[in-house]
């Protein structure tokens, strides 16, 4: 990591506007060496400086976060102790597929100002310290498995200086914070911890690190928690100089946050998936109603695509986690709700087999059934409970013969479920196939030509688990077209 410049602000600077050593140098002469005084200003970004940041975890959190925080200008070292993924990561290549971050990565690399190692010793020279690392659920339990950010923390303590900050995004159960901050002060009573939750989605990763649409920082009540706000402030300089909105919070409140969110999310998908249940013993359209009540301002359109349900590595874990914290408070019931959410979203993977079973006359035993979709949604190879491929899993399972195909997640799913068949493109997974399932709504995937897909199947029966397509194309090119909550 190269060594702290002090940059003044940059009329102006966005996020793409990376603040330039030589330009910054220049203005620093030209304004006379006055600096810009933090929080926004019509015209200048706050004042930005130079951080030596240190991310700890570099899978689908961390690695974006490190180099985003190069793209706006900071010296980041990126720890990991998987040591293929630091190497992946200083090759310039990302470990897994996320739109823009491989060429941010190179970008970074070719700064001299992004490293990755598996050496933890090297973040003692950084004076912010992000972890970012896993809280995966832990197996046969909701609770949510902690021992990744206990490691990190164990790992950071024997290192941190006076001022040095500790920047929690990891999604952890409320209450975990405090306790990591009694941590920290008993090792570095002068270093100071801040929880800011990432809100990223999958496939946009880049975009929301670098745009956030809110910061949220949870900060003990006290002089050290506001001078560590302000060397946070440093951080997200550029989003401040925009304009993002920033809540400060208590720690438990910042903790809450992400989880109040991501159980809203997926409350406001189950909502709509139990509607498509309504509509299918009432004959309704799904899609319909939630474009109409869509339009009310206070519902809003987003997160209403009925369907087969949620998945991936945040939603299901994270309300699972919620659930299981809310117990240990004594608060459960508050939470009951949640697990009616869960199961709206488990039943919709049984209805897809149900369905495909009734195209194919009573039984799936033998039938040839493809696949399209394999990640838990487009623009990602994430396949952690993902809907698409529980349901290839289960109808194989129950006597299918499954071919999957996906245009990113193909090996990650061929690791998790090896039994499955797997095919390169649409084209080949549908050869001979008597039920077609859509089940991640790939954009290649939505604009599939119905007359051309007919030549290579047997029998021309669609089943739309996205309700992405068009009833009327396919039902016109001759298809059985069926979909959840759709006549
Ligand atoms: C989510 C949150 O959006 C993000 O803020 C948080 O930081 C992490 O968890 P992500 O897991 O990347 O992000 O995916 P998201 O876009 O939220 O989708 C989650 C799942 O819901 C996907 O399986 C998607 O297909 C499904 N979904 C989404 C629906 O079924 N219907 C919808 O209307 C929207």
């Amino acid at each position: 990591m190269g060594t702290a410049a002090h940059i003044v602000a940059i009329p102006g600077g966005g996020a793409e506007n990376v603040p330039n050593v030589e330009l910054c140098t220049s203005l620093y002469r030209v304004f006379g060496g006055r600096v810009a005084p933090a929080g926004p200003r019509p015209g200048l970004t706050p004042r930005l400086q130079r951080v030596k940041i240190s991310v700890f975890g570099c899978g689908y959190l961390g690695a974006v976060h490190a180099a985003c925080m190069t793209r706006l200008g900071h010296d980041v070292l990126g720890v990991d102790v998987i040591e293929d993924q630091v190497a992946a990561l200083s090759r310039g290549e990302a470990p897994f597929f996320e739109p823009g971050l491989p060429e941010l990565l190179v970008e970074g690399l070719d700064t001299g100002r992004l490293a990755f190692t598996s050496d933890a010793g090297l973040a003692a020279d950084a004076t912010v310290h992000f972890i970012c690392v896993g809280t995966p659920q832990k197996p046969g339990e909701n609770a949510a498995d902690l021992r990744y950010v206990r490691s990190a923390i164990n790992t950071l303590l024997p290192m941190l200086k006076p001022g040095d900050v500790v920047v929690g995004k990891s999604t952890v159960p409320v209450g975990t914070a405090e306790s990591l901050r009694e941590l920290i002060h008993g090792a570095q009573p002068e270093a100071e911890l801040i929880w800011n939750p990432e809100f990223l989605r999958e496939g946009f990763a880049v975009h929301d690190t670098l745009h956030p649409d809110r910061l949220v920082y949870g900060l003990a009540p006290t002089d050290a928690g506001r001078r560590a706000a302000a060397r946070l402030d440093e951080v997200y300089a550029t989003a401040l100089g925009q304009g993002t909105p920033k809540v400060e919070a208590d720690l438990a409140t910042a903790q809450l946050v992400k989880v109040a969110a991501n159980s809203f999310l997926a409350t406001k998908i189950s909502f709509i998936n139990a509607m498509a249940e309504l509509c299918e013993a009432t004959g309704a359209d799904v899609t319909l109603l939630a474009d109409a009540i869509g339009h009310d301002a206070r519902i809003g359109r987003k997160f209403l695509n009925a369907g087969v349900g949620f998945g991936g590595g945040c939603l299901p874990k994270d309300i699972r986690a919620f659930m299981a914290r809310a117990g240990e408070l004594g608060v459960d019931q508050a939470l009951s709700f949640l697990s009616e959410v869960d199961a709206i979203n488990m039943r919709r993977r049984v209805r897809m087999v149900d369905l495909a079973r009734e195209v194919c006359g009573g039984s799936i035993v033998g039938r040839q059934i493809a696949v399209l979709g394999a990640a838990f949604k487009p623009d990602s190879d994430d396949v952690r409970d993902s809907p698409a491929l529980s349901v290839a899993a289960q109808m194989q399972l129950q006597g299918a013969r499954v071919t999957v195909t996906d245009p990113q997640a193909i090996d990650n799913a061929r690791k998790k479920w090896p039994e499955l068949s797997f095919a390169p493109t649409a084209a080949e997974a549908v050869q001979g196939a008597e039920a077609v399932l859509l089940l991640t709504e790939w954009p290649e995937y939505v604009v599939l030509d119905p007359v051309e897909l007919r030549q290579n199947v047997t029998a021309p029966r669609i089943i739309d688990g996205r309700n992405c397509l068009d009833p009327v194309a396919w039902r016109a090119a001759g298809w059985t077209y069926r979909a959840l909550g759709r006549p």
